[in-house]
């Protein structure tokens, strides 16, 4: 089944090198040799245009929290799509969006709409810049924030930067400024001490501390209280914004990963679920900050902020559609599902005699073929070769009709089942064979 250089996927990726630049839109999601091509899916299922149905439990990237085609979200939007899909005047939902989000979590003040994740920590990191009148940023070592110039610095560092106690501001693209590295402080993830003395060293030029409270990377672990709270103390010293990314984080519960940790951010950067599998972001925080964002009658914000597709109303319908069945039960169930899957895939592990572990936290699972434990990106770094296996293992689990995400990053969602998971066991057994073979 997979890889078929026959099969219409094939086809299909051939075809789209034509007439798309790198072949498709979107860096992330590419598989080699080729990207699979998808006819049709449905709660915890894909089938592609070849006819395999394969168990999705990437669920775009972490966004689809019900899984796909959610009755309650199809219902949303046919009602709201014959009623307009876009126009430039304010609609309701964005309302009942907004504070169905401020009621959930304190430091929700504040909400306004965008359409990414990105989008969101670039306005997370704009709206920090407009309201301390400070230029740079400070951010963790390898860590991904989406596509923002700033916010992609280091993202890409590897093991011989790791070593060192000041990671240094590295362009991720090619064409990055040397202007734009100059304003972003790199610190090491989950190292206290270390991240403490870079940042008193700028902490009088820094707007912002952005921090992701589970990073994938490292294997979907919550960051350590220690840290965090550091973070919070430095930032309340110094007059800096603690931005919390919950892009994904966001999925631990019912207020977010900021619920779980009880270390509460200035801003939020959100995206993905809150938008019910349409495009989305959003920015939410204290009232002070987020007032950045506020037009006198007369002239403009301090920080404006257009976007023709800004809270549009399929994604609103659609996000509030997701939100409102996450309950804290939702989650809660949710959750103690991704334990069970967790236990169980260790338990594989286990069994197969292949060294390796399983990580993660709430809903979030990551599969590693070494078993050090994780904290630092050092602790999570792997050689190509350990690359290389992982991709090996990520083609095995497809051949077997089990999807994960690059790195065999993956997630659960409502849709999943007992016996999702058991046939998730079942395809990691086999595919552990095939690589220890
Ligand atoms: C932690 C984090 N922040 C930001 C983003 C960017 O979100 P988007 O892909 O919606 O632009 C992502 C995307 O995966 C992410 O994982």
């Amino acid at each position: 089944m997979f890889p078929n250089l026959e099969s219409t996927s094939a086809a299909l990726n051939a075809r789209a090198r034509k007439s798309l630049a790198g072949g498709g839109s979107r860096s992330t999601i590419r598989t080699n040799p080729y990207t699979l091509y998808i006819r049709d899916a449905q709660g915890a299922e894909v089938v592609d245009v070849d006819g395999n149905h394969l168990l999705d439990f990437i669920n775009n990237y972490t966004s689809l929290i019900h899984g796909h085609s959610y009755p309650p979200i199809v219902e949303a939007v046919r009602g709201q799509l014959p009623r307009g899909s876009a126009f430039s005047f304010c609609h309701e939902s964005e309302i009942d969006l907004a504070e169905l989000l401020c009621e959930r979590v304190p430091s929700f003040e504040r909400v306004r709409f965008m359409n990414s994740g990105s989008e969101a920590v670039m306005n997370a990191i704009k709206l920090a810049r407009a309201f301390t009148g400070r230029p740079k940023i400070a951010k963790c070592d390898g860590f991904y924030h989406g596509s923002y110039d700033f916010a992609e610095v280091s993202l890409s560092s590897g093991p011989e930067h790791w070593l060192q106690e000041d990671p240094p501001s590295l362009a991720y693209s090619r064409g990055t400024p040397q202007s734009v590295l100059d304003e972003v402080v790199v610190i090491p993830f989950n190292e206290p001490q270390h991240s403490q003395r870079i940042l008193e060293r700028h902490a009088q030029t820094l707007s912002c501390i952005v921090v992701d409270t589970t990073c994938m990377r490292l294997g979907g672990n919550l960051v350590r209280e220690d840290y965090v709270t550091m973070l919070k103390d430095i930032s309340r010293r110094n007059g800096i914004l603690l931005v919390y990314d919950e892009v994904v984080s966001f999925r631990l519960g019912y207020s977010g990963s900021q619920g779980v940790l009880g270390v509460i951010p200035d801003v939020t950067a959100l995206g993905k679920i809150i938008g019910g599998g349409f495009p989305v972001g959003a920015v939410a925080g204290r009232a002070d900050v987020m007032s950045m964002f506020d037009s006198p009658a007369d002239g403009v914000a301090p920080l404006p902020h257009g976007g023709t597709f800004n809270a549009n109303p399929i994604t609103m319908s659609a996000g509030l559609a997701a939100m409102k069945d996450m309950t804290p039960d939702a989650f809660e169930s949710l959750n103690l599902m991704g334990g069970k899957a967790r236990e169980a895939m260790t338990n594989v592990f286990t069994e197969s005699g292949v060294i390796g572990q399983v990580t993660g936290v709430g809903s979030f699972f990551k599969l590693h073929l070494h078993d050090r434990p994780i904290t630092t990106v050092q602790d999570a770094g792997v050689s190509s070769e350990g690359q290389q296996q992982l991709a090996t293992l990520r083609a095995n689990l497809i051949d077997a009709g089990i999807f994960l995400g690059s790195g065999c990053f993956g997630c659960l969602s409502t849709a999943t089942t007992d016996t999702h998971i058991e046939r998730l066991c079942t395809a990691l057994a086999g595919a552990l064979r095939k690589i220890d073979g």
